[in-house]
């Protein structure tokens, strides 16, 4: 029998236990040699449930394991770009949660390190491995859609500020919704888009709630007093093929309801992704698909599957560090226009 994937995890806790570790030990061909948390108690907690033979509480003794080939790094976001390279330079492959890092920057130095050691560096955008994206891409890829032109993409929650982890504080988790939930939306949009060049930016980021006593929160009460992230924003992003998008995101707004979807424009076709939906003209008359039947799917594994026969196909991930690292400089430029008001320019 040919010899498993060794796989380590760095940060075991929410999403590495929900997702990660029992998507790598669905595979046949992978085995989970160890977890590392700094949290002594969540790593053997770890290992104990998902019987895993080793834990640490510092990666890099983990790192260290020559039968360990492939990482997740599932630790919070201003983690990433440390445990990532680390990882990449003791020669082991990585899938490090989203966003890349707290930005561009960071996120750079971690694929210039990824491909200076010859190692894959993927980020987890599931979302591309979402039953209505794998749809959706095929539709495009068939030529429905014609030429992409425009693109709104939305990650709106009506009252959404998460009350428990970092997701308010600025230092740790690099933004509020735009980088926690805008970058899914926006990472998806840009590959059913093809992954056109951006070249300009220009935004807004505001805290109208986060800041503010009394509040109603929905998922759970944060400290107003420590919020130091957005609460809403929006971007224009310009391509150098003249397509544009426009990307709106919120952890607290007055709207209706909540919204995670994107409409893209073609020449030929129009498409929104959830629920699945065609827009087109067909035989003289405008009509309306909506996609039905689809095979169900768990994205976050169907990534991690895609992942590891990247590893052992020795192909370029579904989500490479490059894509992972455009959402980053989007991002960054959205802030970056709003503290200086003006459109940026990207290189
Ligand atoms: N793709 C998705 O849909 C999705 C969903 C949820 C979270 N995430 C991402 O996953 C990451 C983790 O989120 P979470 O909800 O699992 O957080 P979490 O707080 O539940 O888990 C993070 C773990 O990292 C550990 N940790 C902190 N510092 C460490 C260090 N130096 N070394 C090792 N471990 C360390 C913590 O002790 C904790 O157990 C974030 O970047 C988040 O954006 C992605």
């Amino acid at each position: 029998m040919e010899k498993k994937i060794g796989v380590g995890i760095i940060g075991s806790g929410g999403i590495a236990q929900g997702v990660h570790i029992p998507g790598y030990q669905k595979l046949d061909n992978v085995e989970v040699i160890a977890v590392a948390d700094v949290n002594p108690a969540v790593a053997e907690a770890a290992a104990t449930k998902f019987n895993i033979p080793h834990y640490f509480t510092d990666y890099e003794e983990m790192l260290k394991l020559p039968e360990i080939q492939v990482v997740s790094v599932c630790t919070p976001n201003y983690l990433h770009r440390d445990a990532t390279i680390a990882a990449c330079q003791a020669g082991k492959h990585v899938l490090c949660e989203k966003p890349i890092a707290l930005n561009a920057r960071e996120g750079r130095e971690m694929v210039q390190v990824a491909r200076a050691n010859g190692v894959k560096l993927t980020v987890g955008y599931n979302s591309r491995c979402s039953k209505e994206a794998i749809a959706l891409k095929r539709f495009v890829d068939d030529g429905l859609l014609g030429e992409p032109y425009y693109a709104r993409a939305q990650a709106l929650r009506r009252r959404g500020i998460p009350g428990w982890g970092v997701f308010t504080q600025k230092d740790k988790q690099g933004g509020g919704p735009l980088i926690d939930i805008g970058v899914h939306i926006l990472d998806l949009t840009l590959y059913l888009m093809g992954h056109p060049k951006p070249v300009s930016v220009s935004g807004i980021s505001t805290t109208k709630f986060g800041t503010r006593e009394g509040v109603l929160g929905l998922m759970g009460q944060w400290d107003p007093k420590t919020y130091t992230v957005e609460d809403f924003a929006v971007g224009l992003v310009k391509f150098e093929n003249g397509a544009a998008l426009v990307l709106e995101s919120s952890f607290c707004a007055n709207i209706e309801r909540d919204v995670m979807d994107a409409q893209i424009l073609g020449t030929k076709g129009g498409l929104s992704i959830y629920p699945p939906t065609i827009m087109r003209e067909e035989s003289g008359a405008l009509t309306v698909t909506h996609l039905t039947s689809l095979q169900e799917i768990q994205s976050h594994g169907e990534q991690i599957r895609r992942f590891i026969e990247a590893v052992v196909n020795d192909t370029e991930p579904l989500v490479t560090g490059e894509q992972a690292l455009m959402v980053a400089e989007i991002i960054d430029a959205i802030y970056e226009s709003q503290e200086t008001g003006r459109e940026v320019l990207l290189k």
